[in-house]
């Protein structure tokens, strides 16, 4: 089975659904159960649900009992920026709220679903963990959070190389058709981003699933402890 967080929206729905069009079973995780109901009625029998909360480890015991056989692939995609759409911090209070809320939603998440789900990998699985193109700007308390889901993925694929398991991170740049930006994303914003690309072209879940998809495939079967950028050249490595 292949296990699919944040799988109710954006990027992780489209992930689930590719995976369950090509015969996969899926478990898909989120908060909310609505979002992934309606999934798991498009999932043709192969998607299942579980409704947790990843940030804590009462939601990641929920996900690892809802696992049943072996699990060929992990995909974290889970997360967010709980800035987005909340007043600014206005007490240091406030401030260490936000800190402690977006390292939990990505980081802690990420720690916790793999540790939740490790038992069950089987020897040749793959993970995919989600950063962002947030790390290499600084973005808030979001872009560090990622930029330590990145390094996250470079000592989990040390640990699990081993045991022949590999992770890497996929890192985009503006997604949309997501619910990332709470309905707050202008047009003046969007134009904006698809400027930054190499390509004018904005980046849609597809998108992410042909990368995830090779990264849980054996045509990648060399590539791990990676951060993948995805952004249509918008930022560029070398
Ligand atoms: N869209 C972009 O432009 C963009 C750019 C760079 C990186 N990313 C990253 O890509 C990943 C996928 O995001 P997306 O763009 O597809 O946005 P999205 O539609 O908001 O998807 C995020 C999903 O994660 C779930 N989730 C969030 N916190 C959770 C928690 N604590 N426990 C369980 N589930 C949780 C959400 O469902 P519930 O709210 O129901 O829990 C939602 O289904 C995220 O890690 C995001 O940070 C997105």
């Amino acid at each position: 089975m292949h296990v699919v967080t944040g799988g109710g929206t954006g990027i992780g729905r489209a992930i689930a659904l590719s995976l369950s069009q090509d015969g996969q079973r899926v478990l898909i995780a989120g908060r909310r159960a609505a979002p992934l109901e309606a999934v798991v009625e498009q999932g043709a029998g192969r998607i299942e649900a579980v409704a947790c909360d990843l940030s804590v480890p009462a939601g990641a015991r929920i996900l690892a009992a809802r696992l049943s056989g072996v699990v060929e692939g992990l995909v974290h995609c889970a997360g967010g920026n709980p800035a987005i759409g909340r007043p600014e911090p206005r007490t240091l209070e406030d401030e260490a709220a936000l800190a402690a809320d977006t390292l939990a939603g990505n980081l802690v998440s990420t720690a916790l679903t793999v540790t939740a789900v490790e038992d069950r990998l089987s020897n040749d699985a793959s993970i995919v963990l989600f950063g962002s193109i947030a790390a290499e700007h600084g973005v808030g308390y979001y872009g560090p959070a990622k930029a330590a889901v990145a390094s996250y993925a470079v000592g989990l694929a040390a640990r699990l190389g081993p045991r022949g398991v590999r992770v890497n991170c996929v890192s985009p740049g503006y997604i949309a058709e997501t619910e990332f930006f709470a309905g707050l994303m202008t047009p003046e914003r969007a134009a904006e981003l698809r400027a930054q690309t190499a390509i004018d072209r904005t980046g849609v879940p597809a998108d992410a699933v042909g990368l995830t998809r090779f990264l849980l495939s054996s045509h990648s079967r060399h590539l791990t402890g990676q951060n993948l950028h995805l952004n249509g050249g918008a930022f560029t490595t070398r």
